[in-house]
């Protein structure tokens, strides 16, 4: 889907996603003191507003400019500022200094453009930062809930680890991985819970 799919998407008065983060980004910053974030292809903002709510000081990437309005509206009902970008994860600049924490939340990519993704989140993470991503994982396909059906759109956690293992060497850092591997997340339907099958990797900058 490009920029104008996803505007089309996103052109409803109701949030998709119901302005509540993602039930695993509050248990993965647990642990960090908030500081400088960057929600890479931040959508209409939930996570990036929930984050702000917990102090931090939040930048939200989407190439989606209707997504990145609807996060201007779900951070002033929430009371809390953003700074928002509309760009593409795969060209953006990010500020030379470096975030605390860049977040990357069901960013759905095939492999090429993912892989440059991975990089800008690479690029924008500072020294002692954390990388947290959470993808729709292959296996879910076969064996989990609703998600992308296109493999080409799934990843799993050794693709994301090439791919950062790509950006360690093109951009000269050194990462630490804290965590690689399957998660599974409990979907409310109309006919009772189901499982989806999602990626998660964190990984910390060292050098
Ligand atoms: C499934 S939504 C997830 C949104 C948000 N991360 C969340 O969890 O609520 C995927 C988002 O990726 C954005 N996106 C897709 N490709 C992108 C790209 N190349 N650059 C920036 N944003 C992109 C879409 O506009 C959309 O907002």
């Amino acid at each position: 889907m490009d920029a104008s799919d996803w505007n089309a998407r996103y052109d409803t008065s109701e949030l998709i996603w119901k302005g509540e983060p993602n039930q695993f980004l509050p248990p993965e910053v647990a642990d960090l003191t908030p500081g400088t974030a960057v929600d890479l292809a931040c959508g209409e903002g939930r996570n990036a507003v929930w984050l702000a709510k917990q102090g931090w000081t939040v930048t939200g990437v989407d190439f989606s400019d209707v997504g990145i309005q609807k996060g201007r509206t779900l951070a002033a009902d929430n009371g809390v500022e953003a700074t928002w970008v509309v760009a593409d994860a795969t060209t953006w600049e990010p500020p030379t200094e470096g975030f605390d924490l860049v977040a990357v939340f069901y960013l759905q990519l095939a492999a090429e453009e993912r892989r440059a993704s991975m990089t800008t989140a690479v690029r924008a993470l500072g020294v002692g930062g954390t990388l947290v991503l959470v993808g729709h994982d292959l296996l879910n396909l076969t064996e989990g809930y609703g998600g992308p059906q296109n493999p080409a759109f799934l990843l799993t956690a050794e693709d994301i680890l090439d791919d950062l293992t790509a950006a360690e060497v093109s951009l000269d850092v050194e990462l630490v991985t804290e965590k690689a591997g399957r998660i599974e997340r409990t979907v409310q339907t109309d006919d009772g819970e189901r499982t989806a099958i999602d990626t998660l990797v964190r990984v910390r900058r060292v050098a």
